[in-house]
């Protein structure tokens, strides 16, 4: 049993198997109706982790950790181990677990190597150590497939909320690295490690995980929670997103769109400051909510070039991603708001869910 399972049949929720839909695999459901989430990523389990009692006083339903859940760096799995152990140990993520189910992704730094993709050697056994530390049932298909993605979907008809966890790091193509001058760097204002691929083959998904998340986005729901560690919408700084791949981005919007799946929002993390992208490139407005880090920040990072952004700032100090979902009629939305230590509000933006489908 996982710990979603565990923890719905709990408060005696109701739950259902999902039978053999064409392509999608019997996903876990709850009829739960999900108001609060919380999600966040780049945790350093050296450091002190205060941000979790912030999240706690949030109350949310669900916590979302959207990689670089620890900075493991290793291929040592029992070093891994005690990384992911450091982390169990904090009392704040401690009293979180208890709360409420904590559904996880990777990103490079928990798989294993900083900007690591498909040719990480130690893949396999990390994948495993991570599932073990995420209380991830033996029998689920996580264990038997590679790549940690997986989908839950809460709430009953007109009020479903499905969470989707891609794993951007398992089967992911090499990056192109950026040859330019620092000075003409600074002059674009980008961080300038990467730039967008021209390798008609650069993959980030792989085939099989192409096919699931289509079969995803073809199950109804309201709203849809496709949590990418990293930003998807966001790609001009030259750090490490969807834009270092953009056949493969082009393709993730055409897959929105074809498959008629309204109410998507993306969930990034992994570049240590918050902000909202958004783009006109998808079928509707495509929203991309970056938290990062909850440890870890960087100011420099922040003021890289982003013409996407539609929060007024990036915000570069400790936080946590919050999600409202106001489901009444006649204009349910779901608010974002970056949160900071002390619960504050750093940012928010309200969209609703008529916004998020085809006009
Ligand atoms: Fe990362």
């Amino acid at each position: 049993m996982n710990h979603i399972f565990n923890w719905a049949a709990r408060l005696g929720l109701g739950i259902a198997w999902l039978g053999a839909l064409p392509g999608a695999r019997a996903e876990e459901t709850s009829l739960e109706v999900l108001e609060r989430i919380a999600f966040g990523s780049c945790a350093s389990q050296d450091q002190p982790q205060p941000i979790w009692d912030a999240i706690g006083k949030a109350r949310p339903q669900v916590f979302l950790a959207a990689g670089d859940n620890i900075y493991g760096d290793t291929t040592d799995m029992a070093l891994l181990k005690e990384k992911y152990a450091q982390l169990g140990a904090k009392p704040g993520f401690q009293a979180l677990r208890q709360r409420c189910p904590v559904l996880a992704t990777w990103d490079d730094h928990d798989y294993g190597v900083n900007d690591g993709g498909a040719g990480y050697s130690r893949k396999v056994e990390s994948q495993q150590v991570m599932l073990d530390f995420y209380e991830v049932a033996a029998d689920s298909p996580r264990r038997q497939r590679p790549g940690v993605y997986e989908s839950w979907r809460y709430g009953p008809a007109g009020r479903r909320v499905q969470i989707i966890l891609l794993d951007l790091r398992y089967f992911r193509s090499p990056a192109a690295k950026d040859t330019r001058s620092a000075e003409e760097k600074a002059r674009l204002n980008v961080v300038g490690w990467y730039v967008p691929s021209k390798d008609p083959k650069a993959e980030v998904l792989g085939a099989a995980q192409w096919a699931w998340l289509e079969a995803q986005l073809r199950l109804p729901a309201e709203l849809r929670l496709i949590v990418s560690s990293s930003q998807v919408v966001a790609g001009e700084k030259g750090m490490e997103s969807w834009g270092c791949f953009p056949g493969e981005r082009r393709r993730l919007y055409e897959v929105i769109g074809r498959s008629g799946a309204q109410g998507v929002v993306f969930l990034s993390g992994d570049v240590h400051f918050s902000e909202i992208s958004r783009t006109e490139e998808g079928p509707y407005p495509l929203y991309d909510f970056t938290s990062s880090g909850l440890t870890n920040t960087s100011s420099v990072w922040a003021a890289a070039v982003n013409p996407h952004r539609v929060s007024p700032v990036a915000y570069a100090q400790p936080t946590f991603g919050f999600l409202k979902i106001d489901w009444s009629e006649p204009a349910p939305g779901v608010t974002l708001e970056a949160r900071g230590l002390g619960g504050e509000v750093a940012f928010s933006r309200k969209i609703a869910l008529s916004e998020l489908r085809r006009p």
